[in-house]
Formats: C-alpha cells, sequence, structure tokens
C-alpha cells in the first residue's frame, strides 16, 4: 500500500457468518498494511457488512448510509462500502441510488476485499463485485485468516443454502450449499486454540448437511474436534429439524465436549403453514426430534425461531405455534414478524397478514416465552454454573460470558483476567435475558458435560 497507513473500520449487522466475514476482511486488510480504527466515522476506510433477512434490516443499512452522506461531503477522499447480502441483492441499484458510496461486494467477494479497496484507492473508481458462484458440485477452500482470537470463535464450515424456504432470501443471496475440506477446518480449529480459543462454534445455513457433496459429515466433523486437544467446548447453528440426523442426534449423550445445547427452528407450529413455508417436516416430526435429543441429553437446552404472519397464517394457525411454545419449554427464542422478500416465492403469496395482527400476535408470543425463559432463570438462582468469560458487554460495564447451555452470564465481580478463563459464577439473579452473578472459587478447565452443582445451604 502506498504512502501513509490508511485506517479501517467495519460495522457487522446479520448473523454469525457475518461476523466471522467481517473478521476475515479486517485481517486480510490489516494484514495489506491497514490499521484498525475503534469510530466509524474516523476511519478512511469504512465497510458495512449487511443483512437482507428483512426488509427492517435492509432499512437500517439505508438510513447508516444517509446519514454518512455529509461525513463523504466533508472528507471526500473516505472510502464507503458495502459488503455481504444487501450488496449481493441490491448491487448495481445500490451504487446508482447512493451516489456517496464507492464500491458495493457480496459476500463471495470477502477474499479479494483488500484488492477491492485498492482498486477503489487507486484508480479512484466505484467498484461494483457480486459475481457468485452458483455452481452444486463443489468445495471450496477458505483457511480462516484470523490475526485476533478470542476465547469463543466462529468457524464458518459451508457458504449457502440448498433449501429455499418460501420466504427465504438467504438462497439467493449466498448460492448453493458448498462445504470446506475437513482436514482445512481440523487445521483452522487447531490453529484457534493455539491462539488461545476454547471454543469453537461452527457454521453454516443449513449446517446439518455440510459435506454432503464432498463425502464428509457434520458428525465426523464433530467427532474429530473433540479430539484436538485445548477444545474445551463445540457448538454449531443452524439446524434444520429435517436434516437433524440420528448420528447428530446421539452425539448430545455421548461427545464430551459438545455442549448441551441446539438451535432448532421451527417457525410455524401449523402443519399447512409449515407446507406452505416449504419447510419439510411437519409438527409432529419437530416434536419427534425435541423427544429424540432429550432422551440423548435430558437437559439440552434447546431454542427456537419463530415468523408470526406468515402469508395465510389463520388464529388457529398461530394458536398451534402458541402450543409449541408451551410444550416445548424453549431456553431462548428469536421470535419474527413474517416480512416479505422481493424474489422469494412467499413474496408472490399474496394472503398477507395486516400488521397489526402480526404485531398482536408478536406481543402474545413474546409475552408466554419469554415468560417461560424468565421462570427458567429466576429458578437458577443459587446454582453454580461454569461460564466461559468472553468480553466485556457493548456498555462496559460487566464482562459477559456463556454457560454450555448458552445462557448468557454477566460475572459482576470478574475483570479482564477473567477474559478466556471457564468459571464457576453462582447465580445471584436470573431475568429474560440473562443470569448475573459472581465468580467463586478457582477458574477451572472443566468439561461441558459437567453438571451444575446446587450450592449447599
Ligand atoms: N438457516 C437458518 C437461519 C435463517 S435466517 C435456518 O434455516 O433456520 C434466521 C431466521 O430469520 C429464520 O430462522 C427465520 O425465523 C427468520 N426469517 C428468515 N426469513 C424471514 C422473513 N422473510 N421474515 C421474517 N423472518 C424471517
Ligand atoms: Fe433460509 Fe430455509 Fe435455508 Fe434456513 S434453511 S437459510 S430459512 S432457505
Ligand atoms: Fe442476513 Fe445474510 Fe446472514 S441475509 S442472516 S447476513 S446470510
Amino acid at each position: 500500500m502506498s504512502g501513509l497507513q490508511k485506517s479501517i473500520h467495519i460495522k457487522t449487522f446479520g448473523c454469525q457468518m457475518n461476523v466471522f466475514d467481517s473478521d476475515r476482511m479486517e485481517s486480510i486488510l490489516v494484514k495489506q498494511g491497514y490499521r484498525r480504527e475503534a469510530d466509524l466515522a474516523q476511519a478512511d476506510v469504512l465497510l458495512i457488512n449487511t443483512c437482507s433477512i428483512r426488509a427492517k434490516s435492509e432499512q437500517k443499512v439505508l438510513s447508516l448510509l444517509g446519514q454518512l452522506k455529509p461525513l463523504k461531503e466533508k472528507y471526500p477522499k473516505k472510502v464507503i462500502g458495502i459488503t455481504g447480502c444487501v450488496g449481493q441483492r441490491m448491487g448495481r441499484s445500490l451504487l446508482q441510488r447512493v451516489p456517496h458510496l464507492d464500491l458495493v461486494m457480496g459476500p463471495d467477494g470477502v477474499e479479494r476485499v483488500g484488492e477491492l479497496v485498492e482498486e477503489v484507492l487507486t484508480r479512484g473508481r466505484r467498484v461494483l463485485e457480486t459475481t457468485f458462484d452458483n455452481q452444486k458440485e463443489r468445495s471450496y477452500s477458505q483457511p480462516a485468516v484470523i490475526d485476533k482470537v478470542r476465547p469463543s470463535e466462529y468457524l464458518t464450515v459451508m457458504k449457502g443454502c440448498d433449501h429455499f424456504c418460501t420466504y427465504c432470501i438467504v438462497p439467493f443471496v449466498r448460492g448453493r450449499e458448498k462445504s470446506r475440506p475437513i482436514e482445512e477446518l481440523l487445521e483452522d480449529v487447531r490453529r484457534l486454540v493455539d491462539r488461545g480459543a476454547k471454543e469453537i462454534t461452527f457454521l453454516g445455513q443449513n449446517i446439518n448437511t455440510y459435506g454432503k457433496r464432498t463425502g464428509e459429515s457434520l458428525a465426523a466433523l464433530v467427532d474429530l474436534t473433540n479430539s484436538i486437544p485445548g477444545v474445551e467446548r463445540i457448538r454449531y447453528v443452524t439446524s434444520h429439524p429435517r436434516d437433524l440426523g440420528t448420528d447428530l442426534i446421539e452425539q448430545f449423550g455421548r461427545v464430551e465436549k459438545l455442549c448441551p445445547a441446539l438451535h432448532l427452528p421451527f417457525q410455524s407450529g401449523s402443519n399447512s403453514v409449515l407446507k406452505r413455508m416449504a419447510r419439510l417436516y411437519t409438527r409432529e416430526e419437530y416434536l419427534e426430534k425435541v423427544a429424540a435429543l432429550r432422551a440423548a441429553c435430558p437437559d439440552i437446552a434447546l431454542s427456537t425461531d419463530v415468523i408470526v404472519g406468515f402469508p395465510g397464517e389463520t388464529e388457529e394457525d398461530f394458536e398451534q405455534t402458541m402450543d409449541v411454545i408451551r410444550d416445548v419449554r424453549f431456553s431462548g427464542a428469536f421470535l419474527f414478524k413474517y416480512s416479505p422478500r422481493p424474489g422469494t416465492r412467499a413474496h408472490e403469496f399474496g394472503d398477507e397478514v395486516p400488521d397489526s395482527v402480526k404485531t398482536e400476535r408478536l406481543a402474545h408470543l413474546q409475552d408466554v416465552c419469554f415468560g417461560k425463559i424468565k421462570e427458567e432463570n429466576q429458578a437458577m438462582e443459587g446454582q453454580i454454573v461454569s461460564c466461559l468469560v468472553e468480553a466485556l458487554d457493548k456498555k462496559g460495564r460487566y464482562y459477559t460470558g456463556r454457560t454450555p447451555h448458552g445462557k448468557l452470564v454477566h460475572v459482576l465481580n470478574a475483570g479482564e483476567a477473567c477474559v478466556g478463563k471457564i468459571l464457576d459464577v453462582e447465580v445471584s439473579e436470573g431475568s429474560a435475558s440473562n443470569l448475573k452473578g459472581y465468580y467463586v472459587g478457582a477458574p477451572r478447565q472443566n468439561r461441558v458435560g459437567e453438571a451444575a452443582k446446587a450450592v449447599p445451604a
């Protein structure tokens, strides 16, 4: 890179895959000589890594771009770029619509971010990179280039999705499923733990089918990772109820480092809605998987995603969703109002549920669902949980971490020295969103399978 060292800031929206991609882009640019800048407004190069999953996710990005206009007018040399799923979906039209934007690229451009930014800087050109590898029969290689390792790290093992649920934009912006070779992933895991990672979360939009075109499997990846020294905890997201096979289910009762927690979106409790969503399972099949998971691992913590107000959803359909929420006892949930996405099949369904009804259903669902989670968390008051301390929370108040079951914990007496340690935390308060508590005793390198101990009275 020529001239003075330029600074870079990446702002991330969306799912864990975007977090992983942002880390990689940052690492690539730092290797190329850029310096990290914590303040978005100060950076010479500002990249916004974006999400298209709901209309609201896109509106956030467009409104941030609007706010940045005066900054670009004041400092015309500042480079502003959109990366990720909105870049892929809107492409050229975004460049046309936002004249102060210098770069638009999609998720497949991550590896080339260095050259694309250089092209803007050295040639003074606006750059568009949304070419997209849409072939089916392929794997891809992408060793993680991460220069800053956290106690809990994400590792993307595959990209794309072959499912085409009728509401979902992901297959359009991330393409078909492609998996990375298993040896490359194990090598990445070894490098991450050598540099301080304790917990690895494998990422894929449809992770249960990892390796389906290369003869590998998620079960094998989990088993092999379990035998890597230094790995303390293993997780993966996101599972699809249809693709969660018995090999994966039985691992929850057997594999020592696999955390007793699984995110298993059910989306709707109504079979007719599930059918129109093209989810490929029924409510009964979903409940059977839940029962099998609990048989394999009785204390497994299940979390889920739900969409309310899908086209044609009746009051009766919605009640069936409520029933699943009441019956299953989820430990965590993401609840959404259906948002029509242009280009998806459901967008053409018509029969839209009025927004006021969606809002009402969502509020009802939130009340019941978060009420149950609050009860579960309050029941943990007085217990000792094991917590891998990850970082200071966003407001800089407490160090936070997670239990093996995936519960967020605010460790009220932890300091910087606790980061990366696994602590025994006595829960003093449980709420709908987290546990609060104080760590007791010395940090220990425990295994996830250890049950929480009750505090002697
Ligand atoms: N691959 C994962 C996650 C997909 S996106 C999976 O299959 O579960 C995360 C969640 O966003 C989905 O589970 C779904 O609940 C929600 N979502 C996706 N598209 C949506 C839309 N158009 N409107 C509202 N919520 C949506
Ligand atoms: Fe979207 Fe369905 Fe694929 Fe999940 S499985 S990413 S909801 S198409
Ligand atoms: Fe959003 Fe793209 Fe992830 S649409 S949820 S950032 S794959």
